[in-house]
């Protein structure tokens, strides 16, 4: 009998997806290094309407391609919506790639993976460990720390804390408190 190996098409391309609001240099290390070993990452951003995201979906795109411009052909970046597994069908991969920061994250990412493989079970989730820097490096506290007038140069490449801080200052030209 064929093994499995046999019987399934090599995999050129992964899917990194994730929300991205904004991108991290945790974010960047796990497309650098997945890009090295699988060839091509396609990061898909999550277009999630019931969401309040502070970029928009086109902002963060924007970002993310803005960061990966030299790496042209190996890491493309495109938004989806509904499920993850859907997505993946439409391209040609048949793996994601997710990063883990802590065992804390591990509940959350079992469960994401074990789910996605119930309604797809050609479909691999792949974990890739941060790196120690960036173990306590997440958008959500970046978008705190940032907001509220923090240095977050180091934890996000050098567009994001741009970004951020244009952010920062619209919404106080506006009057709006910063978070
Ligand atoms: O960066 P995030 O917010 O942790 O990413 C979470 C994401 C986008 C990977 C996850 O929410 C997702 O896949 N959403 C799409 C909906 C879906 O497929 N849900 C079923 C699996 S839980």
């Amino acid at each position: 009998m064929a093994g499995r190996s046999q019987r399934v098409a090599p995999v050129k391309a992964v899917v990194f997806p994730g929300s991205f609001d904004p991108l991290t240099n945790g974010h960047v290390d796990i497309i650098e290094r997945a890009s090295e070993i699988f060839g091509q990452v396609i990061v898909a951003v999550l277009f999630n309407p019931s969401k309040e995201a502070l970029f928009t979906q086109a902002e963060r795109e924007a970002l993310i391609s803005k960061q990966f411009a030299r790496y042209r052909g190996r890491v493309s970046v495109v938004s989806f919506s509904g499920l993850l597994v859907d997505f993946v069908q439409s391209t040609k991969s048949r793996v994601v790639i997710r990063g883990l920061r802590a065992i804390s994250d591990f509940d959350y990412e079992a469960q994401m993976a074990l789910i996605n493989r119930k309604l797809a079970p050609q479909i691999e989730t792949f974990f890739l460990t941060a790196r120690e820097e960036h173990s306590y490096i997440s958008s959500t506290v970046v978008k705190q720390v940032a907001l509220l007038g923090g240095d977050v140069r180091g934890m996000v490449p050098r567009v994001v804390s741009d970004a951020l801080a244009k952010k920062r200052e619209e919404r106080r030209r506006q009057g709006r408190r910063p978070l």
